[in-house]
């Protein structure tokens, strides 16, 4: 069995298509793989109240009980690892991460970002976009590597960007296209895992 072990800091709401899409497609038959655990590095993040309805085992490792960021990361490893995953997936998981942690999981973790990467790597990107004039946005899955919001990307979706769109119209519309492509970059990587 492919364990999949999903980090996020909020609503969840990609870590909930994820589940979603395992559940549709059956993943357990088709691909041998299921969510092992969502974890998150706040206790107040919503998501885990989806993932306890859909009793998939959650767990906080909290980032402020830590006195660095290796202390937190090292600490998010053991944990993971307990789930002995194949595929980690960054779903809304606000934190960067040490050098360490991204070479532990190297080739089995991936990140949805809220752009058409290379373009606007890093936060706000949906503003970014607006500010420069894009007449199109989008997001991307990509591999995680030491390089911020980099990595071999594995899936895209464009959308347009429409007359007097705001930063928070634009994000809703990304959203929507992210719950899309992030269940469908996984079911095409399981089988190689
Ligand atoms: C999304 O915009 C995602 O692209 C970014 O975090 C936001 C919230 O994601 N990484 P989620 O609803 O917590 O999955």
């Amino acid at each position: 069995m492919k364990n999949i072990v999903i980090l996020i800091s909020g609503g969840g709401s990609n870590m909930a298509a994820i589940v979603r899409a395992a559940e549709r497609d059956d993943w357990r038959r088709t691909h041998d793989a299921r969510i092992a655990a969502v974890i998150s590095n706040r206790p107040e993040a919503q998501g885990l109240a989806f993932a306890r309805d859909e009793l998939i085992a959650t767990e906080v490792v909290d980032h402020k009980q830590f006195h660095s960021r290796e202390a937190f990361d090292e600490e998010l490893a053991r944990r993971v690892d307990v789930h002995q995953p194949s595929l980690v997936a960054l779903a809304g998981f606000m934190r960067i991460l040490t050098p360490a942690f991204v070479a532990r999981y190297s080739g089995r973790m991936l990140n949805i970002h809220p752009s058409l990467l290379p373009a606007f790597p890093g936060l706000h990107t949906h503003q970014r976009a607006l500010d420069a004039g894009c007449k199109v946005a989008g997001c991307t899955v990509h591999q995680v590597t030491a390089e911020l919001d980099y990595g071999p990307i594995l899936e895209q979706a464009v959308v347009p960007v429409l007359e007097g769109d705001t930063a928070e119209a634009l994000a809703a519309r990304v959203l929507t296209q992210e719950h899309v492509i992030y269940p469908r970059a996984i079911a095409r990587l399981l089988p190689s895992l």
